[in-house]
């Protein structure tokens, strides 16, 4: 059919795409040069010859590369159970389950568990994915300040239900860097009867002894209902687990939507993420490093009194409040080498928009020092102009 057929719909679109530009908020696809902050490859793995040797290696021994079918059909293989119960384990639970991405993970596991005579208690800065899970399920939803665990705790006093509660939080946010206070949650959890599921994607493989994460490292493995881990960003794969008691696998193999009615990952692919799960396992140096230097980047940043929110892992925000002033700084650091992209709604808040440094162990000591000179001549070359708008 001719494109002119659309016209109405079209039109639509360019105009809903017209208002993105003109409030600097259009997202376009971009590969960006220079020093790599730009990325969620916070160990560095996805360029480490030791996965890519093992990855080599699955493939040669594996028959097929198409999964052929859904999990539930000819998509199965014994290489994932296997994997499965390697990551329980990992995670410090009784069973596990691999979704294709942490978004099917997130989506599936609430719309699955959830009823519309549930409420589910959200942290306001929650990721889409939460979001979402909680929206296909038909269950309320309270919102709680980022974190805010008086707000929570508000919350769960007035909000009562003859269903279940449940808590929902990330562990390390994925936009500010800053932790949830997991210990607290499960307190609030325990006093007042609500069950808590945490997302831990960015602190997987980054966080905790051996990369466990944030609620292993509290120990309360067995205490929350369920733990997202995900395969897309220091395990430099693809996919999640949902880990939690032996009852929740068998059941969103029968509930999860996003499970039963998609195309399961090749069998070779659990080759690749189980070299990275055992990798990402041995690399408590790397981890350590990687703290140094958001540490680094963040004593640079406050030095020249810029706002790093409450950051306190290896993403570090640098707040900028108009989208103009993110795009504006970004332009300016990729041409100075650095690989950065300006972070706008709705990703974020309004009036939050920033960069995202997201630190790898890749990144070095003196690209941290250039970068934070590179900022530091940014803002000075832009109060010069100001000054000379503004005669004063
Ligand atoms: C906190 C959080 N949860 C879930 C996801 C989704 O994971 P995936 O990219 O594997 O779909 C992301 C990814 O951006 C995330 O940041």
């Amino acid at each position: 059919m001719p494109e002119t057929e659309h016209t109405s719909i079209n039109a639509r679109m360019l105009g809903r795409l017209e208002e993105l530009r003109r409030k600097a908020q259009l997202r376009e696809l971009a590969e960006v040069g220079g020093v790599n902050l730009y990325s969620n490859d916070y160990l560095g793995l996805a360029t480490d010859p030791r996965l890519k040797l093992a990855v080599m290696e699955t493939i040669a021994q594996t028959p097929r590369m198409g999964s052929t079918g859904s999990r539930l059909l000819s998509g199965h293989a014994r290489v994932w159970d296997e994997l499965e119960e390697e990551f329980a384990e990992f995670a410090g639970t009784s069973a596990a389950l691999y979704f294709s991405s942490g978004y099917a993970a997130n989506t599936g596991l609430l719309s699955a568990i959830l009823t519309k005579e549930d409420i589910v208690f959200s942290d306001s800065l929650n990721h889409a994915s939460l979001i979402d899970g909680v929206r296909l399920s038909g269950a309320s939803k309270v919102i709680y300040a980022h974190c805010d665990m008086n707000a929570l705790e508000d919350g769960l006093k007035q909000h009562t239900t003859s269903g279940q509660r449940v808590i929902v939080t990330e562990s390390i946010f994925s936009m500010d860097g800053d932790r949830a206070p997991i210990a607290e949650i499960i307190q609030l959890a325990r006093r007042h009867g609500a069950e808590v599921i945490v997302d831990e994607a960015h602190a997987t493989g980054t966080q905790g002894k051996a990369g466990r994460g944030i609620v292993a490292e509290l120990g309360f493995e067995k205490e929350v209902f369920a733990i997202v881990h995900t395969c897309g960003k220091a395990l430099a794969s693809m996919g999640a687990f949902v880990c939690g008691s032996k009852a929740l696998k068998p059941y969103l193999i029968n509930y999860a939507r996003s499970f039963i009615f998609s195309t399961a990952m090749p069998p070779y692919f659990a080759g690749q993420v189980r070299a990275a799960l055992r990798l990402v396992i041995a690399m408590d140096a790397e981890r350590e490093y990687l703290a140094v230097l958001a540490d680094r980047l963040r004593t640079k940043l406050r030095e020249l009194n810029l706002d790093t929110s409450a950051s306190s892992s290896q993403i570090v925000p640098l707040m900028c409040g108009e989208n103009e002033a993110a795009v504006q700084l970004a332009d300016r650091l990729q041409a100075s080498g650095f690989a950065v992209r300006a972070i706008r709604p709705p990703t974020v808040p309004q009036g939050t928009a920033r960069l995202r440094f997201s630190l790898t162990a890749r990144v070095t000591h003196s690209d941290v020092d250039r970068l934070a000179s590179a900022i530091a001549q940014h803002i000075s070359r832009q109060r010069r102009i100001e000054e000379q708008v503004v005669p004063g």
